[in-house]
């Protein structure tokens, strides 16, 4: 039994089905619906109008629906299960006397079973009743247009019998009697089926091991495979761009509804940063696909990667792009493809690396035939619109710089991969380390490193940690810091590892990279090259153009390419791209040509004496600027600005005092090196202070605040690979912003530790907002060097817990300038109630404190309350969202009944009862400072509201009082207005989203405008 009520409540998840299986799926629906005579022909016409949103047409056909009552309810519940069961038997023997009176009619009523049976055969259908004159060649070309699924135009050839009066409705009932009776699932066809297992069998082949191993090791996924943090932009609120706080989810709820936020696109996005897991985690989706673990909602699963794709010149269609890039079909191709066609829904593609595609996204070119040939970035752009097989899901991977707002626009989900959290970093270390022990050092290794442990959660850092295990446990982790440490520490693995010192024919001297110098520089020059044309692929020609010969592969930096283009000998490409602009940097440092105009560019430094008119004849005036020289430029400035930007912080640190002897073994001329030392030196310093010279001036009244502009990070970040304290100092000389505003950047522990590096060089304190980034325990912990230099320290969403908060706070009290401190949504509970406790006793000079959102409960409350009792200069106290309950509301209001500084309190949420009024209540009748109190959506009820009117009477210092969504009724507005009469300080009493009526909202309203209803 379906009520209309139940059905009312049911209504998003009801949209929600409806839209999940596609046009296709909802049609199916109308056609049941239709054949048991509960939609009207105008009911249907009004819910087949092409173009319209998928997700309004849903919503229409629901009030349609909700408008029959609710028979009409229970039929549209009915009439889902029917289609989405998918296996009504097909008999038609209603159907046959082909010249019953009503055709029309039989071809409504059996108008599920008449659509299956027609389906595979419209074409033939089409043509023949275009030859008995039924329909025009125009009418015919209408249904065949190729946005249309044949079960579509197989729907809209009966659409047109039906108005027809020509005759044609007996016709095709007349065809549909003779055509075969196709089996019961059309994928018991041998060709799909034979079509599917050789995909899983391919893909689960290509899945099964991580490309990034040398051969020594193998890598199986399925052994390895540790869990990313994986958070899900959550939708805006009906009350327009709230922001809400993102969720965790597992990859397995990748295609899950929750955070859709444009139903009508088929596009899932996954950012993250160069080597936090987004390609592993496609090459996972796929191995759970193939090997029948998850996602097997859908019948085919075509991966592609976009490095790869870019390569292909020749114009491509979709019939080609799957059949011969990706797994051609040995039985019956047409039949496949079109039952691809046909069942969109069954589909996933997924598209890696959008980052790594040269070509910019771009919506003006539009194309929805499958078979039409185009150039792959057009192809690519018309499929993620969904302009070609559309319903087909397709998930999209990129690092956050290259997705563009024209793209988002077709994106019906985004999610963010953030890495490893601290307990995946462990997990990982124990999936790779089975020998006994091993595996505990290097965890312990990594605690005891902060540094190290920042940069492992990046996965790639931790894969380099596991690689070079021995090594680190041997020398220790504590003198590796930065990004190029770790490389290096690698670079030599490798060398040592190809070429062992006892067997070396050539010994490689003191230094394992000095023997080896001209292998290196090969690899960097075809690693510079390639960032200059956005090639990370390279084919037999390219590497011969590069003299990479096979001794230089034999390194183990380059890999093969995991999926071939097919016509071309096996292509390799670099382990990953962080080691392609390792090598760029490693060439470019080294190599003869490289000039200080080159560096600047690297280092986005603007050229002294920048007028126009010395710009203009800079260029006449640049000596010996050699045809090396130009193309490391020009490659440079064609190369992409993240990889740049990577490249720029490996130059930076192998630049740096810590590397130069390094160098100065491969490289004869010291002088040539100090000389680009001291021009990135000065580079760097020069563009963070032009940074901050262009932050405009503050509003009047308000402090100078910074939003970080592009570059800003990477700059920083560069800055940290030179480890030099000097320069640090030297760069943020000229900054003097109040607030500094790093919201949505990935800032994950590695950048933490970069700001901190340079921040700590401030002379003026500044409130440094992380909000919405990756910082978690391990970055809270890179952050305390600059914590002296932080008057205000905001970390809303960052994935903190206890640990992190404790050793936060433990910093905090010797740091004068720290006053505020906001932890909104992150994994606080009880735990660090004594931290923060002591934090409010002890500081005092501390203002602000905001918790909101986290798991504090009455005993944590209880802990904190004896902190605010020795408090004597908070003003700002958050608890929005905890679960302090009536016990942890009395605590507090007991310790804040004498408090001599608090202005504004929030207990939103906290499940608080008539108990804990009562004691706030209390509270008010002493308190002398308290402004504002905020206890919105809570269970006051009236009761409550009695004692708080009560307190009200005796308080003069409270202007607003925010009592909201608290089951509160007329009996307790009236003790409020009671309360009114003797209190004029107070503004405003919010009371939305209370028990009253229309009626009584306006004469309340009449009686006291301060209670606002
Ligand atoms: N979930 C995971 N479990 C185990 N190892 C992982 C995981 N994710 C990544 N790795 C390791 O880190 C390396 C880098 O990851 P991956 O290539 O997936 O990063 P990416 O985000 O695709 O980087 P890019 O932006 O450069 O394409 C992998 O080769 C693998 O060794
Ligand atoms: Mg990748």
């Amino acid at each position: 039994m379906c009520t209309q009520e139940g059905f009312q409540a049911q209504r998003s998840q009801l949209v929600g089905l409806l839209v999940s299986r596609s046009l296709e799926g909802f049609e199916g629906v109308l056609d049941w619906l239709l054949s048991w005579e509960v939609l009207s022909w105008e009911d249907y016409e009004s819910l087949s109008i092409v173009g319209q949103p998928l997700s309004h047409l849903a919503r229409r056909l629901l009030d349609t629906m909700w408008s029959k009552g609710a028979w009409g309810c229970e039929k549209l519940i009915a009439a889902i299960h029917e289609a989405q069961a998918d296996s009504q038997p097909l008999m038609l023997h209603e159907l046959s006397d082909p010249h019953s009176p009503c055709p029309v009619h039989k071809l409504q009523i059996h108008r599920p079973q008449i659509v299956r049976r027609l389906y595979s055969h419209v074409e033939g259908v089409l043509d023949l009743v275009q030859e008995q004159g039924f329909m025009s060649q125009y009418e015919c070309d209408g249904i065949r247009l190729p946005i249309f699924t044949s079960a579509q135009r197989a729907r809209r050839l009966l659409d047109l019998a039906t108005l027809k009066a020509n005759g044609l409705a007996a016709f095709l009932l007349q065809c549909v009697q003779q055509l075969p009776v196709p089996a019961a699932l059309p994928l018991k066809d041998v060709a799909y089926k034979k079509y599917m297992s050789k995909l899983k069998a391919t893909l689960s082949a290509q899945s099964r091991f991580l490309s990034s191993y040398d051969g020594e090791e193998n890598l199986c996924l399925e052994d390895i495979y540790t869990e990313n943090i994986l958070e899900v932009q959550m939708n805006v609120g009906p009350g327009g761009p709230r922001q809400q706080s993102p969720a965790t989810v597992s990859l397995e709820e990748l295609f899950h509804p929750q955070g859709r936020l444009n139903e009508d696109a088929d596009t899932v996005l996954v950012v993250g940063e160069a080597g936090s897991g987004k390609t592993t985690l496609l090459q996972q989706l796929q191995f759970l696909w193939a090997t029948g673990q998850d996602f097997q909602e859908f019948l085919f699963v075509f991966p592609f990667s976009c490095r790869q794709l870019q390569c292909v010149t020749k114009p491509l269609s979709v019939h080609t792009l799957l059949f011969e890039h990706c797994c051609w079909p040995d039985v019956g191709p047409q039949d496949v493809f079109q039952f691809l066609l046909d069942h969109p829904d069954r589909v996933l593609l997924t598209f890696d690396g959008f980052d790594e595609f040269r070509f910019r996204f771009s919506d003006r070119e539009r194309h929805c035939s499958p078979t039409h040939c185009m150039p792959v970035q057009n192809l690519l752009f018309n499929l993620l619109q969904g302009n070609l097989l559309k319903n087909a899901r397709k998930v999209l991977t990129s690092r956050p710089d290259a997705v563009t707002a024209s793209l988002r626009k077709y994106v019906c989900k985004e999610l963010s991969l953030k890495g490893f959290s601290e307990e995946g970093i462990e997990l990982y270390m124990r999936k790779h380390h089975h020998k006994p022990g091993v595996a505990d050092r290097l965890v312990h290794l990594l605690r005891a490193s902060s540094a190290l442990h920042g940069l492992c959660h990046l996965p790639v850092f931790s894969w380099i940690v596991s690689k070079c295990h021995q090594e680190l446990l041997l020398q220790g982790g504590g003198s590796l810091k930065t990004s190029t440490d770790m490389y290096l520490l690698i670079l030599r693995h490798f060398l040592l590892h190809a070429y062992p010192p006892d067997t070396a024919h050539q010994g490689p001297g003191p230094s394992p990279l000095r023997g080896r110098l001209p292998m290196l520089m090969h690899l960097g020059r075809l690693a510079l090259w390639g960032l200059g044309r956005c090639s990370y692929v390279f084919s037999a020609r390219q590497l011969q153009a590069a003299q990479v010969d096979a001794e230089d592969i034999s390194l183990g930096f380059l890999v093969p390419a995991k999926t071939v283009v097919p016509g071309s000998s096996a292509p390799l490409e670099f382990l990953h791209i962080t080691f392609q602009c390792f090598f760029a940097a490693f060439y470019l440092v080294l190599s003869a040509d490289l000039t200080s105009s080159s560096l600047r560019y690297l280092f986005n430094c603007p050229r002294l004496g920048g007028s126009p008119l010395a710009r203009l004849l800079l260029p006449l005036c640049i000596q010996g600027s050699g045809r090396e020289e130009d193309s490391i430029r020009t490659l440079l400035q064609k190369a992409e600005p993240h990889n740049l930007q990577i490249t720029a912080a490996f130059l930076a640190g192998l630049l740096s005092q810590e590397h130069r002897h390094l160098l100065a073994e491969c490289q004869a001329s010291e002088k040539a090196l100090l000389r680009r030392q001291t021009c990135a030196r000065s580079c760097l310093a020069r563009s963070l202070r032009t940074h901050f010279r262009s932050i405009p001036p503050a509003v009047p009244g308000e402090t100078k605040s910074m939003h970080a502009l592009p570059g800003f990070l990477g700059l920083v970040r560069s800055l940290y690979e030179m480890q030099e304290e000097r320069l640090a100092q030297d760069a943020v000389r000229g900054l003097d912003v109040g607030h500094l505003k790093l919201t949505f950047c990935s800032v994950g522990p590695s950048e933490c530790a970069a700001l901190a590096f340079v921040l700590r060089h401030l002379r003026q304190p500044v409130a440094l907002q992380l909000d919405y980034n990756s910082v978690g325990d391990v970055g809270v912990e890179q952050l305390l060097p600059c914590l002296g230099v932080c008057k205000a320290l905001y970390l809303r969403d960052n994935n903190i817990s206890d640990r992190g908060i404790c050793k936060l706070v433990e910093h905090a009290l010797h740091c004068e300038q720290l006053q505020k401190l906001a932890l909104f949504n992150n994994k606080l509970t009880d735990g660090c109630a004594h931290s923060m406790a002591k934090l409010l006793g002890c500081k005092r000079n501390f203002l602000a404190l905001r918790l909101g959102n986290n798991h504090i409960t009455a005993a944590g409350a209880k802990v904190l309350a004896q902190g605010l009792q020795d408090n004597t200069s908070l003003q700002f106290l958050g608890f929005w969202g905890n679960k302090v309950g009536d016990t942890g509301a009395q605590a507090l209001a007991e310790a804040l009944s004498d408090h001599q500084s608090l202005k504004w309190l929030s207990l939103v949420g906290n499940n608080i009862g008539s108990a804990g009024a009562q004691a706030l209540a209390v509270m008010l009748e002493k308190n002398t400072v308290l402004e504002e109190l905020c206890l919105e959506d809570n269970n006051v009820y009236d009761e409550g509201v009695n004692y708080l009117a009560e307190g009200l009477k005796k308080n003069s210092s409270l202007k607003v009082l925010k009592l909201s969504n608290n089951c509160i009724t007329c009996v307790g507005a009236e003790a409020l207005l009671q309360a009114l009469e003797t209190n004029d300080t107070i503004l405003e009493v919010w009371l939305r989203g209370n028990s009253f009526s229309p009626e009584e909202v306006e004469t309340l309203t009449h009686k006291n405008t301060r209670l606002l209803l």
